[in-house]
């Protein structure tokens, strides 16, 4: 290249560094066998195992503007939904001093960080999983531009490691299908640090498989699950959970694998029941599930009686219910919401989910 051509190729790639705006699309997951309990920095106290959905997502751009005069402080505002949230501002500029060394760039620049979910937010759908991955999605993406540098394999398993320190359950959302994260006994592929998918392959009767979210209440929680996992530090139960969490993930990698639904059921309500239990059982214990909540429970169990339908039930850390059924059964299923449920939804909302098949990058 002659000096002429090395000039503007270098002004050009400053100017593209100067501002822009990035955009990354990034669903929820449900989780089948449940993370609680937390040491160190966002490491769990035992595997997780999840299944991303993909109608329940989360939307962030980030617009980046060099700043005129660098110093080291972080400049960002922060919009969910059109309107500036003071309060969710804090929350990102902790997370980005808690990043700054490995990522300088983040005080190079003032941003503005655009955010929409296409599902309540506070309602029990894991959000900070889907607001999580993305931004550290467009995080990394952001430095894939500022530096210059390029890694495609460690890319993903970057973006979760990051997202995990935002909010543990979102290193599952950055891969489709179904993740896990934490050591697993007898297995040296899955890490505490960040989540993968599964690495062996999946039933096929696993491969389509829906959740259905009935909302009970869309009212905030009581206490937070960063409150729940530091609950479980002087929990007493604390330890025999370590254990049977690890047990669960173990069974649950042979049902994916060999399509034992039943199975699936067991070990999937077991673990709903086990972590409200949980939450029950912490000093001061505390409840967030809601009449609704146990009625619903109550009507799955009576329809898989009846019907011989593998339907289960699950919770995250609220009062809503996740029905979770293979595609097959979807006619009935749907009926059954309709006409047993639908009551017990506050203005009989529910979402039509499904597994999906992970982030998307919306500019390029
Ligand atoms: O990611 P956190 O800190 O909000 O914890 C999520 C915990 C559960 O949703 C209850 C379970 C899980 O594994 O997603």
């Amino acid at each position: 290249m002659c000096n002429l051509a090395i000039q503007l190729f270098l002004k050009m790639s400053q100017n593209t560094h100067e501002k822009g705006k990035i955009s990354w699309q990034s669903p929820s997951n449900i989780a089948l066998i449940k993370y609680w309990g937390k040491h160190g920095t966002q490491l769990p106290c035992n595997p997780s195992l999840s299944m991303t959905l993909s109608a329940s997502i989360t939307n962030t751009s980030i617009s980046y503007l060099k700043k005129q005069h660098a110093d080291k402080s972080v400049v960002l505002q922060f919009y969910f939904d059109g309107k500036r949230s003071e309060v969710f501002e804090k929350r990102i500029a902790v997370y980005f001093h808690h990043i700054i060394d490995e990522f300088p760039f983040l005080s190079d620049y003032q941003f503005k960080i655009e955010s929409s979910n296409t599902f309540p937010h506070s309602s029990g759908i894991a959000s900070s999983a889907s607001a999580f991955s993305a931004l550290a999605l467009c995080i990394m993406s952001l430095n894939e531009i500022v530096t210059g540098t390029l890694n495609k394999n460690a890319f993903y398993q970057q973006a979760s490691q990051l997202a995990r320190l935002g909010s543990g359950s979102a290193a599952r959302s950055i891969f489709g299908g179904y993740t896990v994260w934490g050591q697993v006994e007898g297995m040296d592929a899955y890490s505490d640090i960040y989540a993968r998918p599964l690495l062996s392959e999946i039933h096929p009767v696993f491969q389509s498989y829906h959740d259905a979210v009935l909302i009970v209440s869309e009212k905030n929680k009581k206490i937070g699950s960063s409150t729940g996992h530091a609950l479980m530090e002087k929990n007493p139960f604390a330890e025999a959970r370590y254990r049977q969490a690890m047990d669960h993930t173990l069974e649950m990698l042979q049902v994916l694998k060999t399509g034992d639904t039943e199975k699936f059921v067991k070990i999937v309500e077991q673990e709903a029941m086990t972590l409200h239990g949980l939450m029950m059982s912490s000093d001061p214990g505390y409840v967030l599930m809601k009449q609704g909540t146990i009625e619903i429970m109550d009507r799955i169990r009576d329809f898989r009686r009846k019907q011989q339908i593998p339907v289960a039930f699950t919770l995250d850390a609220g009062p809503n219910v996740h029905l979770l059924y293979p595609a097959t059964y979807r006619e009935m299923v749907l009926n059954f919401i309709n006409k047993e449920l639908l009551h017990f939804c506050n203005a009989r909302q529910w979402i039509d989910d499904s597994i999906g098949k992970g982030p998307k990058l919306m500019n390029e």
